[in-house]
């Protein structure tokens, strides 16, 4: 079934120049972009997107990282884009990603870890409201 899932590249992958790459891997992939947006994420935006971890220990890094420079946030779409996405990112820590990942291709560490991806159907909806709202284009193909 087509679904949406929301992405970002991360403000490590964009500083070092590899938007081009990954964004490449997605359309090789067979994952349609259904939006694209570059910015850059406020402490609250950030916050608020990463609420669930908030109490963590790793949570001020997070945050300082997230904020540190512009992401690429993305709507990809396609049939089961939610898994399909996180298997081409690979695990949270790059160290345990296969050489083909994203993550062990572009991540540096499990904080710098080069994209992200929704988990689940209600947090990908969530995702894409929170940061695309009304503009990603409506219906799926
Ligand atoms: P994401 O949400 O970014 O797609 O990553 P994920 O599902 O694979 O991992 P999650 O548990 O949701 O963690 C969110 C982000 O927090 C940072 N993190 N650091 N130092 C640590 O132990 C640690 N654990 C998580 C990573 O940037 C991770 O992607
Ligand atoms: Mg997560």
């Amino acid at each position: 079934m087509s679904e949406r899932t929301y992405a970002m590249i991360k403000p490590d992958a964009v500083a070092a120049g590899h938007v081009g790459e990954i964004l490449a891997a997605i359309e090789v992939a067979g994952l349609r972009i259904a939006a694209l947006e570059m910015l850059r994420l406020s402490p609250a935006q950030a916050l608020g997107f990463y609420a669930v971890h908030e109490g963590k220990p790793f949570f001020p890094e997070l945050m300082a990282f997230m904020t540190s420079g512009p992401v690429v946030a993305l709507a990809l779409e396609g049939d089961d884009a939610i898994a399909r996405w996180r298997e081409l990112m690979g695990p949270t820590d790059p160290a345990k990603a296969p050489p083909g990942a994203l993550r062990a291709r572009f991540g540096t560490d499990i904080t710098r870890n080069a994209v992200h991806g929704s988990d689940a159907p209600r947090t990908a909806a969530e995702e894409l409201a929170y940061v695309f709202g009304g503009r990603v284009l409506d219906g799926l193909r």
